[in-house]
This record gives structure tokens, sequence and C-alpha cells, in this order.
């Protein structure tokens, strides 16, 4: 039997070893005991990461999706240090300011459909969190009990936090071992066919009178394995979704900022969602912050003179005014610099170059949309191979399940791109 007593003598047996106690910095999703220790990085600047032993190479996936703009972006560093000097932080409960006021105005302007309000959080998981309240609490605020659960998506990743763990891939998804400690979900698979779209059809309405909302990452299910789908597929399901009277939540962490070519990637579709999260590239990869949009309809539900009606919900750091500074920053980049032009040409040399991927020993399948271009393998990618290799060929690759993709930074040159799709491909030659 395990017990406290039990683990605590394994605990002695590893202290003996006298590695276990100089992890002081408990690292994401690594086995610590067999993972090659990680590259020290000094600093930034582009798309460059300066590694303490001098090397300068290519950041070929922005950060995990967070630097569009490269890293270091002087207008962003203005625009923080400024802030810095003003108001670094003050609480938003009771008291509001001007960077985050001026942000949501912003993020109104150019979100999809009919996002009129914007509740700000710290991180993208914790978005998925608060779209998850919003929703359940939109039916519970007009007297509807029991729509407390969401249609999903195999292969889908949303987060970290207990309810984001529950809408991904309850089976594949990397959370599968928290069965039973997990909500559960209506999952489905994402149909492409007539007959799986009436296949969903029929699900949807099966479970229309439990669920809050059908969730869905657009375009590009990231995470999960980077699976894309067509606009005519999102707007199919989203078409299933409000005929049975479920809301739709958009979760655009990973694909929103101009990162599939258009700033949100359901722009390709001509569909508003009623809740979408955003975080990630939100900031241009300076810090954390995410929001949670909702239409007005939405926010009606909670507009109420009940006080219990309220959204319960309050991230100690939300709306930071550093943090909302770079965000808007940011946008402004968005508006002035060519980005989704750099896209482009980022999809249009992936789509010209990748394909000889096709040829190489163990590869299934090579895709490209916007700036996340995508080798599939017959099998996981070995990451800790990937990342104790790649910065020898001058770049930082970290692969996700069977693939080893890239999502630069927007800005990166063509001669950049280049070296990167290069670097991977050599990686896959050596059989990672
Ligand atoms: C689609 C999607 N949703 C949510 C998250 C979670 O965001 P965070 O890591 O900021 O909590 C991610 C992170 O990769 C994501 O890709």
């Amino acid at each position: 039997m395990v017990t406290r007593a039990s683990t605590m003598s394994r605990h002695r047996d590893l202290v003996l070893e006298q590695t276990l106690t100089e992890d002081h910095v408990w690292l994401p999703y690594t086995q610590a005991k067999t993972a090659r220790s990680p590259w020290r990085v000094v600093s930034a600047e582009g798309v460059y990461l300066t590694l303490a032993d001098g090397r300068q190479i290519i950041d070929g996936i922005a950060s995990w999706w967070t630097a569009c703009h490269g890293h270091r972006h002087p207008h962003i560093l203005e625009a923080v240090t400024d802030q810095l000097e003003r108001l670094p932080h003050v609480m938003l409960g009771g008291l509001v300011h001007e960077p985050v006021e001026a942000l949501a105005r912003q993020l109104v302007a150019i979100a999809p459909g009919a996002l009129n309000h914007v509740f700000f959080c710290d991180s993208g998981s914790v978005a998925v969190e608060v779209a998850m309240k919003m929703a359940v609490q939109f039916w519970i605020n007009q007297g509807v009990r029991g729509r407390t659960r969401f249609i999903t998506f195999l292969d889908a990743y949303h987060g970290d936090t207990t309810g984001a763990m529950s809408l991904c891939d309850p089976d594949e998804g990397m959370h599968a071992h928290f069965k039973g400690f997990l909500l559960e979900q209506f999952p489905s698979a994402l149909p492409q066919t007539a007959s799986e779209f009436a296949a969903l059809r029929r699900f949807v309405a099966q479970h229309q009178s439990t669920a809050a909302a059908l969730i869905i990452e657009p375009l590009i299910q990231a995470a999960g394995g980077m699976r894309f789908h067509s606009p005519e597929q999102l707007r199919e399901v989203h078409e299933i979704a409000t005929a049975h009277d479920l809301l739709v939540i958009h979760d655009e962490i990973a694909t929103g900022f101009g990162r599939t070519g258009k700033m949100f990637a359901s722009q390709w579709a001509e569909i508003g969602p009623d809740i979408m999260c955003i975080g990630k590239a939100l900031t241009g990869g300076i810090m954390s912050l995410a929001a949670a949009m909702a239409t007005s309809e939405v926010y009606a539900a909670f507009y109420r003179d009940e006080a219990e009606a309220a959204l319960m919900h309050g991230p100690t750091y939300m709306g930071n005014p550093l943090a909302c500074r770079a965000a808007s920053a940011s946008l402004e980049l968005f508006a002035r610099e060519p980005r989704l032009e750099q896209v482009a040409r980022i999809e249009e040399i992936g789509r010209s170059l990748l394909p000889s991927a096709r040829r190489l020993d163990g590869v299934l399948d090579v895709r490209c949309q916007g700036a996340f271009l995508v080798v599939e393998l017959d099998h996981w990618v070995n990451s800790q191979a990937v990342m104790t290799q790649a910065p020898d060929l001058g770049v930082w690759l970290r692969p996700l399940r069977n693939t080893l993709y890239l999502a630069p930074p927007l800005t990166i040159r063509d001669e950049e791109l280049v070296t990167l799709v290069q670097a991977a491909l050599e990686l896959i030659r050596r059989g990672v």
C-alpha cells in the first residue's frame, strides 16, 4: 500500500542520489529524472534567443506561440517601461485604469462577431475556466437548471487547470490519467463527412438539455496534435450548436493574433462566437495576459438587479496595467506593420519547402496554415533528441506528440525561415 510514509522513504533514497534536491525549478511537462538539463537562455532579440554558451538560435516556436513580433520589440518595451513608471499594478475590483479600458476598446474593435465585453485574467487556462463559468451561469441566471456540461472534440486541448482539463481529449490527451477526478463532458470526433455531421447533429440533440455550450479551437487543434479543419467544417459545427440552442465558445488562445493568417481563425469562416478565449500572443510575448470576451447577449444574462447574478471570478492580477500596455502596443503593431502579409509569406515558403519532407522515413503528412507549419510523423517525436540537437542546427524547436512543427515569430525573414525548415528536415532525417 502506498502511504505518505512509504513515499517519504522513497524520497530519502532519492535524496541520497543527490539529484532530487537540486531541482528547485519544477519544469513543465518534464520527467526530470530522465530529461536532459534545459538550455540556459540569457537574452532574446527579434527571432533569436541567446544561450549562455553564446550561441544565437532562431526561436522556431516563438516561445509557445507568443512572440508574434519577435522578442523584445522596441515599441512594446517602450509602452511597458512608460507604464512601469506610472502604475505597474492596481487591483481591478472597484478601481479601473486607462490601460485596461483602452485595451478592451481595441479588442472589441477587432474581435469577430459581436464580442463587446472583455473579462481579463492571467493565463489561457484561466480564460477557459472563465468561459466555462460564463456559459454555465448564463443558463443558471435565466432559471435553467442542469445545463452544466460541454460538447467538446477529440484531440482538443484547452489548458491545464481542472475545468479546462476536462475539455481536453479524455483518452488521448495529456490529462487522461486524471479520469475520475475531472468532470465528464460530451466529447465527439470532429466531423468531416456528411454522415459524420449528421452524427454530430444527433449527438448534440441528445445532450442539448444538459450542455451549456460547445467549445472548439477554430481551424487548428494545436497542442492536441496540430490537426487542421476547414472553415466550412467550423461553420457547420457552429450551425449545429446554435440550431440546438447551445452557446459557442471559440478557444483562440493558440490561433488568435494572426497565427492562421487572419487576426482570429474564425474570421476564415466569417462566424462569431458567443464567447472567445484569447491569451498567448495577446501581449506580443512579453508577459502573461488572457481574456474571455463575450457578446452583449451573454453579458445581459449577468446584468441584473440581484447581486448573486454577477460573475464571481476575479484573478488578483486581472487587467494588470503593464500587461495591458504591452497588449495595446502589440495590437498597434498589427495595425501599422504588415504582419498578416508576413504570415502569408511564411505559409508560402512552408508550402514550397516542407513537402520535400514527404520523402523522408516516417513522415505521414505535411500541412501549413498561416504560420503553423507541421510535419506529422508515424511515431511520437523524441522531444529530448529534438531539444538536444536543435541548437546545434541553429534553431530552437520542441515537438508535440507525433508532430515536429514550426510556429516562428511572424516577423521571421525568408532566409531565417529556410534555416528553420532545413533544421527540421535534418532532425527528421536523423530519425528523431
Ligand atoms: C487552445 C489552447 N487553449 C488553452 C491553452 C492554455 O493556455 P495557458 O498555457 O496560457 O494556460 C493553450 C495552451 O497551449 C491552448 O493552446
